[in-house]
């Protein structure tokens, strides 16, 4: 899927969101934060598509929490693609927070997330040190930031997470939830490689759309070239 538009690579994260929320408001698990990102009302889900995004978000929620725990929470964790997630307010909730949790994205999605975040209260009241922002392009406030990157340039990432404050020396877990696929394999490697000789201590956990030729993967394809 590395050959589809931007624009259309950026909208995934609304169709996450969504689905997410609708499995959220079935019961499926618990996020008070979610509705803050994605307002409104959701046209129904097939309860495959709920039942998929539970085992999705449910095994890296379980994992992301072990590691946490692991490390007493003195870590990092670097959210790459980040979308609307409220992964950071969820475990905010549960007194779970890493020393630094870094979310990166395309500016135009981090743009989009510091407006729903500077207009919701339940959001940014999570959030230390929030101040309305003039600077839409990052947010920084406590342990959280929000930074924008075209990840395909290991460069803009590298000085992303650096302005984030990020510590090669800390335990540091990095999240690809349904990212990687964006991006051609030399891409996503070269990201993999950069974190395995950069950091001494790091974890990576990436859950990825598979079997992209079969007829499932196949009707995803065509439906992400239609939004081009
Ligand atoms: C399917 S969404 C997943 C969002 C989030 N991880 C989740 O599961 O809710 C994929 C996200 O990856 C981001 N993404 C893909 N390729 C990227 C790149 N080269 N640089 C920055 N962000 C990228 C998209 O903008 C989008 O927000």
């Amino acid at each position: 899927m590395s050959d589809c538009t931007d624009a259309a690579i950026q909208a995934t994260c609304n169709d996450a969101s969504v689905c997410k929320k609708y499995a959220v408001d079935k019961g499926y698990w618990m996020d008070r934060f979610i509705s803050y990102m994605v307002p409104g009302r959701i046209q129904r889900k097939q309860p495959e598509i709920s039942r998929g995004y539970y085992a999705r978000t449910n095994s890296i929620w379980l994992l992301l929490k072990r590691f946490l725990t692991r490390c007493s929470c003195t870590c990092q964790i670097v959210s790459l693609g980040a979308g609307l997630d409220t992964t950071y307010w969820r475990l905010g909730s549960e007194n779970m927070l890493p020393i630094r949790y870094i979310e990166v994205d395309f500016l135009d999605v981090v743009v989009r997330k510091i407006r729903c975040i500077s207009a919701k209260v339940p959001l940014h009241s999570c959030l230390s040190d929030f101040s309305t922002q003039d600077d839409e392009s990052c947010l920084h406030c406590g342990s959280y930031h929000l930074v924008s990157a075209d990840m395909r340039n290991l460069g803009e990432l590298e000085e992303k997470l650096k302005q984030s404050g990020i510590d090669y020396s800390v335990p540091t877990l990095f999240l690809t939830e349904c990212v990687l696929i964006y991006m051609s394999p030399e891409k996503s490697n070269a990201i993999i490689q950069w974190v395995a000789e950069k950091f001494s201590d790091a974890a990576f956990i990436n859950y990825e759309q598979i079997h992209m030729n079969d007829t499932f993967g196949q009707v995803m394809i065509s439906n992400l070239k239609v939004q081009q």
